[in-house]
């Protein structure tokens, strides 16, 4: 019944994507946001999505870095950056929610355009250079907010002109740690972006002091909740292997692999040249990311636990990451191409690919094909 309902739904939104492609991408996201925060907020849903999210499959409900997800597909950092959405998202079937990136000072966004459709390539091109609310307002909202699902707070630095070193980046970014901190918001877990390719001055942490450096500011907090790593793409297989043999000797839980591509070269020209500056999100990540989840699960799988994201459009997309090694999923891209109801879709698909591999859970079938 309900895999009918959502094949139902999948033809819905079929039907009304050309209208809705039809507006500006940032107009459509803001409505989007809009209309899954008020859905939250009808008397009765709060009641109806709690127990849509206590409802979860059993062969997907997993546990990552001492966190519970009652499902592995999770909203990726960018969608949900003013925190809108973390009483919403269950009623999509999502397991988790990223809030962010968040950065100590407010942003109000990179020049226009900053977000284009490339329909054919099936990807977004994304400038937004972190445009958020700043660490403060954020936490002071999200103290009016209690989670259904765990929620994730990506921190990176804020995107000014003003810092040029290493050492401003790092305090900029250790200062929203310790607010988020000692906020008492309902978060679970922390990502530390340090990959966005959006920002207006190159202060890059990919080489390994630099990211030691980093890592030992953030650490030394003392933080008590678990933090993962937003990792690059479009760095080369060296570079991944020695930012991962610096994470390793840090009390960090694990990777998200990864970021926006820069790479342009498997997209169509004539789509993407309306959008000269910004990185690539859906299906020209999905490959790579693929390749960096097999790279890192080999690395370092008993020790970092992966979050897979980059082109996952559907629940074999998801599969094929969980079997390179990724324990939980995160997507945006899929979502705006398929329709709201692609995380429930497909967690049904997975159940069913784990059945027909005979495995009992989503653990078992974690890096099979990296072995
Ligand atoms: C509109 C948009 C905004 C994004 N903003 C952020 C961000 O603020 N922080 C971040 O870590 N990643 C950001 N990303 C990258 C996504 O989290 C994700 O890594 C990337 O889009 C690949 O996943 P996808 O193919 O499922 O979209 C953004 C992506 C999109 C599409």
């Amino acid at each position: 019944m309900e895999r009918l309902m959502l094949i139902a739904l999948r033809w819905s939104y079929r039907i009304i994507r050309p209208i809705l492609f039809l507006f500006d991408s940032e107009t459509i996201h803001i409505f989007f946001v809009r209309f899954g925060a008020g859905l939250a907020k009808t008397p009765g849903m709060r009641w109806f999505t709690e127990k849509l999210a206590s409802n979860s499959i059993p062969s997907l409900v997993t546990t990552i870095a001492g966190i519970t997800f009652p499902s592995p597909i999770g909203l990726g950092a960018g969608f949900d950056y003013e925190a809108r959405l973390p009483e919403a998202l269950p009623l999509f079937g999502f397991g988790f929610d990223t809030v962010g990136t968040i950065t100590k000072g407010a942003y109000e966004g990179n020049r226009y355009p900053r977000l284009g459709r490339l329909i054919r390539s099936q990807s977004l091109v994304v400038n937004k250079g972190f445009k958020n609310l700043g660490i403060e307002a954020t936490l002071e909202h999200l103290k009016h907010i209690h989670p259904i699902v765990p929620l994730g707070l990506s921190i990176g630095r804020t995107n000014t002109k003003t810092y040029t070193t290493h050492a401003e980046a790092i305090d900029d970014i250790v200062y929203s740690f310790k607010q988020a901190e000692s906020s008492g918001v309902h978060i679970s877990y922390y990502e530390l972006n340090i990959s966005c390719p959006n920002l207006s001055v190159p202060i890059e942490f990919y080489e390994p002091e630099r990211l030691n450096d980093l890592l030992k500011a953030v650490t030394d907090i003392g933080l008590w909740r678990p933090v993962f790593i937003k990792m690059p793409i479009d760095k080369d297989d060296a570079t991944i292997r020695a930012m991962l043999d610096v994470i390793v000797k840090h009390p960090i839980a694990g990777i998200i692999i990864g970021n926006l591509r820069k790479d342009r070269s498997t997209v169509i020209p004539e789509e993407s040249d309306k959008y000269p500056r910004g990185g690539l999100s859906g299906v020209p990540c999905r490959d790579r990311s693929d390749e960096l989840i097999r790279l890192a699960y080999e690395r370092t799988g008993s020790t970092l636990a992966i979050i897979g994201c980059g082109g996952v459009f559907s629940a074999e997309d998801a599969y094929h990451k969980i079997r390179l090694g990724a324990s939980l999923i995160q997507l945006i891209t899929g979502l705006i191409f398929n329709g709201p109801f692609l995380p429930r879709e497909i967690a049904l698909g997975l159940e069913k690919l784990l059945e027909r591999d005979g495995f009992a859970n989503i653990a078992d079938a974690v890096g099979i094909e990296a072995k």
